[in-house]
């Protein structure tokens, strides 16, 4: 029987019982499917599918459209599994009013559980607005990929004394919000340390050592996003390279007349005597 979808006080209590949450990304049906059928309490369809799936550079060309058509795949292929959408760059920069709005798309269309935006101090207001119109949202700070050209890049953050200040004040935020949970990323685990003790929500990981769950993208622990791979991913399998190599067999397959074989074909049900005069009455080359 499939385990009862997490609610966010099962993911609030986890925290208080000091039980791990395991939260992966996944933008497509299988991909959600296989991770529910392993068991994990969350998934996130993450704007990285701009990266992973879509072949852009960077995640800020992703938009509301792709993010709500690969949250239905997800929501279909993970019925019973807690799901947060991820706010594309673009869709909350503008005003309470727009945060919204594209939450509330994420929730009725796509039927996600809960949204995840990047920012502390700077989106209060959004956050405060989007769960004042009853939507879980998750916080996102440290290293927030959408803008990155403001950090200087894809760079660690917190760890000088100022950033990490700046970072307890983003947290601090966020909570205040009324945000359920919150994702720090690439940040020193001495300051997620820090900041499991001082807030009260969950606080999950990526590439900030232990915290009150995990989040890894599937991409990257599948070894299936070939660009980069982040020094604080564990790499769990090799899809990428399985792929390639049953694409390698398969096309020597082809090129040697090994595939098709006779346990790949559909037979004839009429005698073959009837299909031999059937041909006899069309000249090859001569249709
Ligand atoms: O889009 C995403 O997958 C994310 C992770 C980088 C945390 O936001």
């Amino acid at each position: 029987m499939a385990a009862k979808k997490k609610s966010i006080f099962d993911l609030i209590n986890m925290k208080k019982a000091g039980e791990q949450v395991s939260w992966v990304t996944a933008y497509d049906f299988p991909t959600a499917s296989f991770a529910e059928q392993a068991g994990m309490d969350m998934i996130l369809v993450g704007d990285s599918l701009g990266m992973v799936v879509l072949g852009y550079s960077g995640t800020n060309p992703v938009t509301m459209e792709d993010c709500i058509s690969h949250c239905k795949a997800v929501r279909r292929g993970a019925p019973n599994t807690f799901i947060a959408g991820d706010m594309p760059f673009g869709s909350y920069q503008v005003s309470d009013e727009d945060a919204v709005f594209n939450a509330c798309r994420f929730i009725k269309e796509a039927q996600t559980d809960s949204i995840k935006l990047e920012g502390g101090v700077r989106v209060k207001s959004r956050i405060k607005a989007i769960t004042g119109a009853g939507i879980p949202v998750i916080g996102h700070i440290g290293l927030t990929p959408q803008s990155s050209g403001q950090l200087g890049g894809f760079k660690a953050q917190g760890r000088d004394v100022r950033s990490a200040k700046s970072l307890i004040e983003d947290a601090g935020a966020v909570q205040e919000a009324g945000a359920f949970a919150i994702l720090v990323e690439a940040v020193p685990p001495e300051l997620t340390d820090f900041l499991c003790k001082y807030l009260t929500i969950p606080v999950f990981g990526i590439g900030a050592g232990p915290a009150d769950g995990q989040l890894l993208i599937c991409g990257d622990m599948l070894g299936l996003f070939q660009a980069f791979t982040p020094k604080f991913v564990k790499q769990y399998a090799k899809v990428a390279e399985a792929e390639i190599n049953a694409f390698k067999a398969y096309i020597d397959d082809v090129k040697a007349k090994k595939f098709p074989s006779d346990e790949h074909v559909y037979h004839v049900i009429d005698p073959i005597e009837a299909f031999n005069e059937l041909f006899k009455q069309y000249k090859p080359g001569c249709p």
